[in-house]
This record gives C-alpha cells, structure tokens and sequence, in this order.
C-alpha cells in the first residue's frame, strides 16, 4: 500500500466501505466523520450527485478517446473550465491525472520554455525544504522531504537546489493564519542566484501553504517576496496548489487568496473532487505561445504526455466538479468557515501533549511531541483514537492535519476538535 507501514496495517486494518456527504462508513457500518477530505481532495464532499451523474453520462456517450493526436470536446471544454478559475494570464492548461504528474509536467514545461526562448543554459530547478510535490523522480528532486528523497538519493534530477523552510517554531508558534515573522526568508533566493547564477535557473516551486509537511504557512509577505525576485531574474515561479486550488483557502486558489500570481499552477485533488483521478498545469500564455512558435510546422511542440491526459471521464468530472463549487458558492463558505475554524483548533494550543497548532482556510497542522525513543507513535495513537471515536484525522510523525470538505457545519468542525481534545486528555 502506498505510504502506509503496510505490516502495522495487516495487523489492524482501517477500511472505507461507502461515504457521503461528510461521513465515511466501515464496513461494520460505524459512520465516520471526515475531518481530511479524504487526502485533502474531497472538497465538496462525498457521492455528489450532480458528479456522479455527470460521470455516469459521459461513460455511457464516449469512454475513451486517444489524447495523442485527436482529441474530443470534453477535455477542451474542462480546460475551459479550468482556466476560468486561474488568475488571469494563466489560461493555457495541460492535463495529467495525478498530483505528481502535473509536478513532473510543470517542471519539463518550464524547461521547454526556456529551451523554446534561446536560455536553453537555464536548467536548474530550485525547490524548497520541507516540500511535497509528489513522487516522480522530478517532485521527490524538488521536494524537501528526507524520507521520501533518501532512499532514492543516487538518482535523483541533478541541478537542483532548496530553499530553506520557513517554519521557526520559536517565533512562529500557535500563529492563527500568517505568521508575522519570516518574509526575508525569500531573500534566500537572492543567496542561490549569487551561488548559481541567474542564467542557470529555470524555476522555483514551492507550494503556496505547505501541506504534507503538517500545513506550514508562509510567513506575510514572503511569497511576494519570491515573486518579486523571480521575476526580476527571469526565473519561473511555480506554485504547487494540488491541496491548496480549489477552495481550501476560501478563494479559487492559493494565487488568489495571497494575490501573487506565478507563472505555473500545478492542479489535482479537488480538480475532480477525486471522483476521477486528475491533474492539470495552469501555464501563463506568452509560455505556451513560446513553446509552440519556437517548433517547426507541424513538429510536436511539447514532446510529453499520458495516456489518459483529458480522459473523457476526468473531463467530465472536472466540469461537473467546478461547477457544484459555484453553484454552491463554497469557496466562500470555506473563507466563512475559517474563522470557526480558527478559534476551534486553537481550543487545542493548551491540550496535552500540543507543541504547535497552525492554520490558514480549512487546513491546519497540529504538533505534538513525540514519545521517548519512539518518534510517530503518539501521532498514529491520535489517530487511531479518533477514529474509534467516529472522527478521520490525518496523521504524519507526530504532526496532526485537518483539512475538513467546505460542506462541513460549524457543528462538525466543533465534533472534530472536541474528539481530538477527548483523545489527547486520554493519551499517554
Ligand atoms: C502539494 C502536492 N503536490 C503534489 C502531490 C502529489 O499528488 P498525487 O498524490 O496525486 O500524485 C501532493 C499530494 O498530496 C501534494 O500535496
């Protein structure tokens, strides 16, 4: 099983058998209380009719067309869809079907552009610490996670560099939303473009809120910092908004919500509501005008792609998707629903056992301290507690992340806090 102790997991398994609206059920038929949106992707809840039924049409009108090549209308018209929610300039979309897809897609476009613009020389990737951009040998390049790097260490994408992560406990502890302190951390990019040279570097991607990581915020200021420098130097900025695009912070995406507008977007998650595996590139115009003016009549521009790019189905639960989002207008109760939230996770700042509790929009990180000798094990006794009490958190060491659907009531966010609090006052 995919990042899980899969003999732990033998032992004891946890198991989905149904789900709707805010509540998973076990295959006993105990109902469980979603506080992560599945894995930060099921922003509108679950078994939404109006995706359902929009999948369920589409399976019966075209089940698959060849994306190399030829194409069909539904995957134009869900990029469609796609670009209208960007930041304005960003309407060129490439689709992929996963998280780590649109990372690796995002990346070898930005290299292609530089290529296409005669900077061919520009070609290193700059990531930050403590990033997740998913497990391509490309996200785990940029990506600052040592587990998930280390183990692959000799075979990881030369020329690449990470900037520090902006996370000081001591100055940021129990922030609600911002942190005051670390803008400067962005002048850090000055420090690798001394080193490197700013003729080398093609990209910089961090993600907007960093959310594997246990929901580290960036500090006021700091991402316009970085887009300030970046663009100074010609250097692409790409956000990785696989959690944070589409609603979690209460706008269409991070971009919105922080007003700075990079130069690429990587999409998955909520793109779909995760009722159908995708991914997507948001690519500023003047990039994929370069990239195609720069090839030869009828040469393949962008030598790249996936069998299942605009597969009929995602495109049809993508439409259907950013549709129930308007309709229901959620990006703006998550906003409204972030203020409850605020003050109910910070209800943990004095629970047993609580080092940190951070948070922006519907995402929040909870650290707890590790037991002697035995890191990661108070985190999966949270866990596990809480879910016998009818409550899914997700757990990573010993940092607790919540990242309830924008459906959820106040009543539910209250639920989550307050069986979290039961199992930590119990824990050992
Ligand atoms: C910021 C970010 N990028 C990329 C990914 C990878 O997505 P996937 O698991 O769909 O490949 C994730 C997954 O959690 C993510 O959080």
């Amino acid at each position: 099983m995919p990042f899980t102790a899969n003999r732990a997991f033998k032992k004891a398994p946890v198991l989905f058998a149904s789900a709707e609206g805010m509540h998973y059920k076990t295959p006993e038929g105990r109902s469980v209380l979603d506080g992560t949106s599945g894995l930060w992707c099921v922003n509108a809840g679950h078994a939404r009719q109006p995706i359902l039924a929009a999948v369920r049409q589409q399976l019966a009108e075209l089940d698959y067309a060849p994306g190399f090549q030829t194409g069909h209308p539904q995957a134009f018209a869900a990029a469609r869809a796609v670009a209208a929610r960007m930041p304005a300039g960003l309407d060129r979309i490439f689709f992929a079907n996963s998280g780590s897809e649109a990372v690796d897609s995002a990346l070898k476009i930005a290299l292609a552009y530089h290529r296409a613009d005669g900077q061919a020389q520009r070609t290193r990737l700059i990531g930050r610490e403590r990033g997740y951009h998913g497990v391509g040998f490309g996200g785990i390049s940029v990506g600052g996670l040592g587990a998930n790097r280390q183990a692959f260490s000799g075979n990881l994408l030369p020329s690449v560099d990470h900037l520090p992560h902006t996370y000081d406990a001591e100055r940021q502890r129990h922030s609600r939303g911002q942190p005051a302190w670390g803008a400067h951390l962005a002048d850090e990019l000055e420090r690798r473009i001394a080193l490197h040279g700013a003729h080398t570097i093609a990209a910089v991607i961090v993600e907007p809120v960093a959310g594997s990581a246990g929901v580290l915020v960036p500090p006021a200021g700091y991402l316009a910092r970085l887009r300030e420098i970046t663009r100074r130097h010609g250097i692409l900025l790409i956000f990785d908004e696989v959690i944070t695009g589409f609603g979690r912070l209460g706008a269409p995406t991070a971009s919105a919500y922080f007003d700075v507008t990079p130069d690429l977007i990587t999409l998955a998650k909520g793109i779909s509501n995760a009722v159908v595996p995708a991914g997507a590139v948001a690519v500023r115009r003047e990039i994929h005008d370069t990239i195609l003016d720069a090839a030869p009549d009828g040469a393949i521009e962008f030598a790249h792609g996936y069998t299942y790019s605009g597969h009929p189905l995602a495109a049809a639960a993508i439409q259907a998707t950013l549709a129930l989002y308007d309709e229901e207008e959620l990006y703006a109760r998550a906003g409204m629903l972030a203020t409850d939230f605020e003050l109910a996770v910070h209800r943990l700042d004095d629970a047993p056992h609580v080092q940190d509790v951070r948070n922006l929009g519907l995402m929040a990180g909870i650290d707890l301290a590790p037991r002697d000798g035995e890191p990661g094990a108070r985190g999966r006794a949270v866990f596990q507690g809480c879910f016998e009490r009818g409550v899914l958190v997700r757990y990573t060491g010993d940092t607790i992340a919540l990242s309830p659907p924008l459906i959820a009531e106040p009543g539910q966010i209250e639920e989550i806090v307050r069986t979290l609090r039961s199992v930590l006052d119990g824990l050992a």
